[in-house]
């Protein structure tokens, strides 16, 4: 029974807010994250010799209710670097026009650079403040400085201590938004001159990865002014309720035998639901061992997606011993021989996946506890419809996902929710964003490539002021500096984006 309250958790993971979820991090993969990179030291040194200590973490009061200030304030940590921050010298022409009377503006410094990994405890990003990530390179070519905001809800950033409806109500897009835009117009960052450097005086400069991609984008759309330019790697710009794309390139570029033999058993698990066979259904359940005591059929198929989400967490730096091919490695190497193209076959899917599932993957699910919590999700990865290659079942349809929800949260939601899909696009914009000096990086091996602007068959226009790059790699690959090193299509989009904001900042009041 326990067991079946997990399996019905991590289902919904994309969903809804969770508490004290005994799943591990594996599984948070189903939502679009920003990769964590090694930090590369604690300390450095700002200017003047200053010391600069990457792991400190500051508080910002945030506003609980950005549309109700009187509610107050919670705090919201953060984290920040100077290290290659430099104040700007202003020029002779600016003491003159001042003496002449005319007000203008003296650059202050180099710019800010501020990111929030999304939806994930924050403290683990240290290295997006240094030059391991695309924001301190910027930092590093800008003289600016970097900084990493915890998302609201995640980690130690939450407005009410305990996750009920009344959370719920501001655990929205729009208060993440807000969140962004008050902490750039009212933070006093805690280093010298930290405390002048306003978005109305400095150039503020976004950066987001996935979830955060996209909220950098819906942030320029909505609220324009406050960030100067922005960096947007895989960013998920469209919400999209039924997203089956979201396997289509895991498909098409996991190894050919994984593929065929999983496609082969999801096929057959499909056929026996139609067929309504509930025999077979439980003897298949049951070769996956654990997952035999799981009622539904529908949350058997969620659990088999399971394997696939591990795909999001590759990067070309990967090689093996990732968990996604540990699996494919399960399933298809029997007595040391690889299967050819086309896989073992059916029989042997069934029993070495169930296999694996039994001995080996059950323990990486279900084997820490884990207390977090998730923003409303707008993307239900799901089965593809009839007449495409599936590699997770059909059975997985939105009206699944809804479901979950409303045995969640009984409270807020009687009837299945309805996704805010349509609605978070009409608002900030989807695919149709366009505003000045907005750069998107994407990868054609992300599976969530078909919610950003390079989606198949969009053709978004690509422009000097909302440029738009893919290189060959993965999920936010570009925002990591040593992919460049190893992927010269990746190089070529991190240095697009040095050099678009070069342009940009040199512009800046100009
Ligand atoms: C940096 O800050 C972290 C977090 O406060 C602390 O644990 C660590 O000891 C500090 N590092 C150094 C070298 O002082
Ligand atoms: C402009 O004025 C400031 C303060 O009065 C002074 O420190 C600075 O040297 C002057 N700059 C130039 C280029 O004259
Ligand atoms: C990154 O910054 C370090 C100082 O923290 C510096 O030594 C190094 O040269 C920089 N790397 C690049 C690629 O500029
Ligand atoms: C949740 O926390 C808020 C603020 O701390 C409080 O007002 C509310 O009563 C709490 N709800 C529950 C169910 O504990
Ligand atoms: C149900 O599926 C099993 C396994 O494939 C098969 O052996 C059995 O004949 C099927 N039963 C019916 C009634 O089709
Ligand atoms: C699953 O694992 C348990 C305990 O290790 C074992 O007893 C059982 O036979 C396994 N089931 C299958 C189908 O492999
Ligand atoms: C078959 O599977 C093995 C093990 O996962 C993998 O290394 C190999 O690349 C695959 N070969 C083909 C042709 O798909
Ligand atoms: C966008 O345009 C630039 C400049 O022409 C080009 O280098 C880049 O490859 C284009 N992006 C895509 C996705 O085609």
């Amino acid at each position: 029974m326990a067991y079946y309250g997990r399996i019905r958790l991590f289902t919904m993971l994309s969903l809804l807010g969770i508490a004290n979820a005994a799943i591990q991090n594996t599984l948070f993969q189903r939502r679009p994250l920003v990769p964590q990179a090694p930090i590369p030291y604690q300390e450095t040194y700002g200017p003047n010799g200053v010391t600069v200590n990457i792991s400190t973490v500051y508080y910002f009061d945030q506003l609980i209710d950005h549309s109700n200030p009187s509610l107050g304030t919670f705090q919201q940590r953060y984290w920040t670097s100077n290290e290659f921050y430099q104040t700007g010298v202003c020029p002779e022409s600016f003491n003159m026009s001042l003496d002449s009377g005319l007000t203008k503006l003296c650059p202050v410094g180099g710019p800010v650079i501020l990111m929030t990994p999304g939806e994930v405890n924050a403290d683990g990003y240290q290295s997006y403040l240094t030059n391991e990530t695309v924001n301190g390179m910027i930092a590093q070519q800008q003289n600016g400085a970097t900084v990493v905001v915890e998302h609201r809800f995640f980690g130690f950033s939450n407005p009410y201590d305990n996750l009920t409806s009344q959370s719920l109500e501001v655990h929205t897009v729009e208060q993440a938004v807000q969140d962004l835009v008050y902490f750039a117009q009212n933070v006093d960052l805690p280093w010298q001159g930290g405390d002048s450097v306003k978005p109305d005086k400095t150039p503020w400069v976004l950066v987001g990865g996935s979830y955060s991609g996209a909220l950098t984008s819906w942030t320029m759309v909505s609220q324009p002014g406050v960030f100067y330019a922005g960096y947007a790697s895989s960013g998920v710009v469209e919400a999209i309720t039924d997203y089956y794309g979201y396997y289509t390139p895991i498909r098409e570029y996991m190894p050919q035998n994984c593929s065929a033999d999983v496609e082969a058993v999801i096929s057959f698990l499909d056929g026996l639901y139609g067929s309504n066979n509930q025999t077979g259904i439980q003897a298949l359940k049951e070769a996956f061992g654990v997952l035999g005591a799981l009622a539904h059929t529908d949350d058997f198929a969620a659990a088999l997606q399971g394997n696939l989400f591990n795909w999001v967490d590759l990067q070309p730096y990967s090689g093996g011993g990732q968990l996604f091919f540990e699996f494919c490695d399960a399933l298809e190497v029997k007595d040391g021989i690889s299967a050819g193209t086309s896989g073992w076959g059916l029989d042997h899917a069934i029993e070495a996946w169930g296999n694996y599932w039994n001995t080996t993957y059950y323990s990486y699910v279900c084997g820490t506890a884990d207390a977090e919590c998730n923003e409303v999700g707008y993307y239900y990865q799901n089965g593809p419809p009839e007449g495409q290659p599936a590699i997770v079942s059909r059975i997985l349809q939105p009206v699944y996902q809804e479901r979950l929800c409303v045995n969640y949260f009984p409270d807020k939601f009687s009837t299945p929710l309805t996704p805010a899909a349509n609605a978070i696009n009409a608002k900030y914009g989807g695919w149709n964003v366009n505003v000045d000096r907005l750069f998107f990086a994407n990868a054609l091996r992300d599976p969530w490539r078909e919610a950003t602007v390079s989606a198949d068959g969009l053709n978004k226009e690509n422009t000097t002021t909302q440029p738009i790059y893919e290189s060959d790699g993965f999920h936010c690959s570009d925002l990591l500096i040593y992919n460049g090193v190893i992927d010269a299509t990746i190089l070529t989009v991190q240095e697009a984006g040095l050099a678009y904001m070069k342009e940009w900042l040199e512009a800046y009041g100009s």
